[in-house]
């Protein structure tokens, strides 16, 4: 059960509508009953159970949840790199749950981006950094003529704060896991995503370099109004980044609310526990405790 909250209403006089109001526009994404089990029998496995949660266009919301708890099943849902078991996934209104066509799936990727924890993992070692980063062209029809797609790879290796003469013509292995992380969310960048999925794209990142790569991806949302669902073991981070915090436990959504919600009032138990050990908030940007 989702412990939901009543509707914060931040502008207190909204002027009586003349004509009828336009009809709403869905979320960037949706997904209602989203459930992934592993296994049958009394060995399954229930990694992701009845997760609803929705995230609109340029909000960054971030799921916290303890290892296990089913973030990284919730993910390759979401990325269609997995099937459900049940449930539903829309995407600006489109129920996209059972795309299989490789057509559509490349349009879905196009929209719908994926960083992960380790970058070393997620490329292969004998590509240059340029080759990595022309990746998203194979979700077009057809590829860009050769100026174009060195113009979008090298203005996304600019926006992440790499400069391409230094990079591109080596390969992943040379890079630091910073610099390498980078490149990822550049590749994300190259196919305009209107939603990334960052699974703890930090995680393995040095502390210093982890409010660098935060701040980064809140200069991406901002300048692209793109949709972020950041993904993380560590609240202090989901507090410093995001606008609406989704707790995980168990493979549920136990709770979802805004960071000063959940920060000045948590419903649910193990929410309790995570914020006892966030010991410093403010520290993070949060002021109520
Ligand atoms: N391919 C799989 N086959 C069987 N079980 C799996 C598979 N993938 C995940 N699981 C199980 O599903 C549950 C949730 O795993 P998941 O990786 O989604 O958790 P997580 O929250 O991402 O954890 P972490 O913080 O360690 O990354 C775990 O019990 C895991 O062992
Ligand atoms: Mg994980």
């Amino acid at each position: 059960m989702t412990a939901q909250r009543s509707h914060l209403s931040p502008s207190p006089q909204p002027a009586p509508p003349a004509q009828p109001a336009p009809a709403a526009q869905p979320p960037l994404l949706e997904t209602k009953g989203l459930s992934r089990t592993f296994g049958h029998g009394e060995h399954a496995v229930h990694a992701v159970k009845q997760v609803s949660f929705h995230i609109q266009p340029g909000e960054i919301a971030a799921v916290v949840g303890e290892s296990g708890s089913g973030k990284s099943t919730l993910a390759r849902l979401i990325l269609r790199l997995l099937e459900p078991t049940a449930g539903q996934i829309l995407l600006q209104g489109r129920d996209v749950t059972h795309l299989h066509r490789s057509q559509d799936l490349k349009a879905y990727w196009r929209k719908v981006q994926g960083v992960f924890q380790d970058p070393f993992a997620a490329v292969n070692q004998f590509y240059t950094n340029r080759r990595v980063l022309e990746k998203p062209f194979q979700l077009l029809d057809r590829k860009p003529p050769r100026a174009e797609r060195d113009r979008r790879v090298e203005s996304a290796l600019v926006e992440v704060g790499l400069d391409p003469s230094d990079v591109l013509n080596k390969g992943p292995h040379q890079l630091s896991g910073g610099q390498l992380q980078r490149i990822m969310i550049a590749r994300a960048l190259v196919a305009d995503p209107a939603l990334l999925i960052a699974d703890e794209p930090t995680s393995m990142l040095d502390a210093s370099l982890r409010v660098t790569v935060l701040n980064l991806l809140m200069d991406l949302r901002a300048r692209h109004a793109m949709g972020i669902l950041f993904i993380t073991h560590d609240l202090g981070q989901a507090f410093y980044i995001s606008d609406r915090i989704l707790v995980m436990y168990r493979g549920e959504l136990v709770e979802q609310g805004t960071v000063a919600e959940i920060a000045s009032n948590p419903q649910h138990e193990y929410t309790r526990r995570l914020l006892a050990d966030v010991p410093r908030l403010h520290a993070w940007g949060v002021e109520a405790a």
